[in-house]
C-alpha cells in the first residue's frame, strides 16, 4: 500500500549525537546516505555529545534551540534523528519544532517501504510499519499537515490517519494471514529444491556491498541494482550453472545494516531463513569501503542472530576495480579450501575464481558413483544428463549404459530409493574432504582449460 512513490527531495535537518562518549556506532556518513536513500535532501547537520539522552526531547535545551534555529533558517520540513526516539520524545519534538520528526527506525522503515518489491516483502514492511506506528498513534496530529505526503509519511503512515486502533489490529491480522500463506508457498518451494538436491547459495552482506550486481552478473538476471541503500529487500532466487557441478540456486537477500531495528530483523526473519538454510554463503564485502572491518562484524552478528553462523562461508571482496592495488585472487586456508576471493561484479574480473571457489566448496557435499542402467531406464538416463550429473558413459555388450555420476548425496539416495539401479564398481560413499577437494580442483582446472 502506498509503495513505490517518487522521491520527494524534502529538505531535512540531520541530528546525530554521540551518547556517553561511546565510539561512533552509527557512522554519520551512512546516516546521510540513509536520508538520501529515503529521498530526503539533507540541508544541515546538528551533532554533539551527551552523557545520556534527555527524557523529554532526547537532546538538551541548548541543542534544541540550535535545532529550532536551524529548522527556521533552512526552512526544513523534516528532522531526522540517527537514534531511536520514544513516541513521547518524537511527539514533543514535533510540537516544539512544528515539523515532522523521524527517528532511525522510522527512516529505515520508510526506505524499506519504498524498496520492497515482492508481495511478501511489502507485507513484511507494512507489518513492521504498522507495529511501529501503532505505538505513536496517540499523538496530536493536528499541528502537522500529514496529508501532504513526503518522507516519513509513506506507506502505512498515511493510512493511519483514517484508521483507528481497531482497524489497524484488523489489518495486522490480515497481513499475518497473508504472510502465513506466502511462507507456506516458500517452504514448499524450498522442500522441492531440497528433494532434487540442488544446492543453494545465499548472497549476504552489508547494504550497498554489491550483492545485487554480483547476483546479476552471476545469473545474468536483471535484478534491481541501484546506488541506494537497501535496494534489495526480497530474497530473490535464480538458477546458476556451475562449471562441471551442475545447477545451483542463488539467493539475493536484504542488505544488513548496523543496529537494524530488532522488529525489522523479525519482520524479515522468513526471508533471512533462506540464508540460514543455504549450503553456502557468499559474504559480499565492499572492498572500497574503509570501514569494512566494522561492517563485516555487523554482518557476522546478524548471521549469528538468524542462526546462519554455522553455514559454510566464502568472503567475496567486491569492487576491486575501485581500489588500486587490488587484483583478482583466491585465498585458501591451510586445508586448501577457498576462504576469500577478490572480484569486481561490475567488470567481471575474478568471477572465474569465484565460480571455482563455489564449485570446490559445494563439491564437498557431492559423491561419485557408477551406475548401470538398462535400456528400459532411458527416462532416468535423460534425467541424469539434464541434471548434468553424468561425467562419463560407456555401453556394455548387453547394451546397458554404464554411467559415472557425480551428484549430491541426497539426490543419489532419492534415485536409489525410487528406482532399481544396479551399482557399478566405484565406491558408493561420501567423498572425504580432501578427495572432494582434489576432485573439484581437477574439475575446475578442466573447466578452465575448456574441457
Ligand atoms: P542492498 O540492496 O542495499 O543490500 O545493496 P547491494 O549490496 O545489493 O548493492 P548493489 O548491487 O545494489 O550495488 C550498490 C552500488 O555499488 C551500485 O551503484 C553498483 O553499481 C555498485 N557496484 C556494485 N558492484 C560494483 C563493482 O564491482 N564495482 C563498482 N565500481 N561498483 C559496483
Amino acid at each position: 500500500m502506498f509503495l513505490d512513490r517518487p522521491d520527494s527531495d524534502e529538505k531535512a535537518v540531520l541530528v546525530h549525537l554521540i551518547i556517553n562518549s561511546e565510539e561512533e556506532r552509527d557512522d554519520p556518513k551512512e546516516f546521510e546516505e540513509l536520508a538520501l536513500s529515503a529521498g530526503a535532501c539533507p540541508v544541515a547537520k546538528i551533532s554533539g555529545t551527551r552523557r545520556q539522552p534527555a527524557a523529554n526531547y532526547f537532546i538538551g535545551s541548548g541543542k534544541l534551540e540550535e535545532l529550532v534555529n536551524c529548522v527556521r533558517t533552512t526552512k526544513a520540513k523534516l528532522v531526522l534523528f540517527n537514534h531511536s526516539l520514544s513516541p513521547s520524545q518524537e511527539r514533543n519534538l514535533e510540537k516544539h519544532l512544528n515539523c515532522r520528526v523521524l527517528d532511525r527506525t522510522g527512516l529505515i522503515l520508510d526506505i524499506f517501504a519504498q524498496r520492497a518489491r515482492s508481495h511478501e516483502g511489502k507485507l513484511q514492511v507494512e507489518l513492521a510499519q504498522l507495529k511501529h506506528l501503532s505505538t505513536r498513534l496517540k499523538r496530536g496530529w493536528t499541528h502537522l499537515d500529514r496529508q501532504k505526503g513526503g518522507i516519513g509519511l509513506k506507506g502505512a503512515g498515511e493510512t493511519q490517519l483514517e484508521l483507528d486502533q481497531r482497524m489497524i489490529r484488523q489489518r495486522i491480522k490480515a497481513i499475518h494471514k497473508g504472510l502465513d500463506k506466502v511462507r507456506s508457498q516458500r517452504q514448499q518451494g524450498r522442500r522441492s529444491r531440497q528433494r532434487t538436491g540442488v544446492p543453494t547459495v545465499s548472497l549476504v552482506g552489508y547494504t550497498n556491498a554489491g550483492k545485487s550486481t554480483l547476483f546479476n552478473t552471476l545469473t545474468n538476471a536483471q535484478n534491481y541494482a541501484a546506488d541506494q541503500l537497501f535496494a534489495t529487500l526480497d530474497s530473490t532466487l535464480r538458477r546458476l550453472e556451475l562449471p562441471n557441478l551442475g545447477p545451483a540456486i542463488v539467493a539475493d537477500t536484504v542488505g544488513f545494516i548496523s543496529h537494524l531495528p530488532h522488529g525489522l530483523v523479525d519482520a524479515f526473519r522468513a526471508t533471512l531463513e533462506e540464508t540460514a538454510l543455504a549450503d553456502l554463503l557468499l559474504h559480499v564485502i565492499d572492498g572500497g569501503n574503509e570501514a569494512q572491518d566494522e561492517l563485516q562484524k555487523e554482518v557476522e552478528s546478524v548471521l549469528t542472530e538468524i542462526d546462519a553462523d554455522q553455514v559454510p562461508r566464502l568472503e567475496v571482496v567486491n569492487k576491486i576495480d575501485r581500489v588500486s592495488g587490488y587484483e583478482p585472487r583466491l585465498l585458501r586456508n591451510d586445508a586448501g579450501l577457498p576462504v576469500r576471493v577478490w572480484v569486481s561484479a561490475k567488470t567481471g574480473a575474478g568471477l572465474d575464481l569465484l565460480l571455482t571457489a563455489m564449485t570446490e566448496l559445494l563439491a564437498g557435499g557431492l559423491v561419485s558413483q557408477t551406475v548401470i542402467l538398462r535400456a528400459t531406464q532411458a527416462k532416468l538416463r535423460s534425467h541424469l544428463y539434464e541434471s548434468k550429473f553424468v561425467t562419463a558413459e560407456q555401453t556394455d555388450e548387453t547394451g546397458a549404459s554404464i554411467l559415472d555420476l557425480r551428484l549430491p548425496k541426497a539426490e543419489l539416495d532419492r534415485i536409489l530409493a525410487q528406482e532399481e539401479v544396479q551399482l557399478g564398481e566405484s565406491e558408493y560413499a561420501r567423498c572425504g574432504q580432501s578427495d572432494s577437494l582434489a576432485m573439484a580442483q581437477a574439475l575446475s582446472a578442466g573447466s578452465a582449460s575448456g574441457s
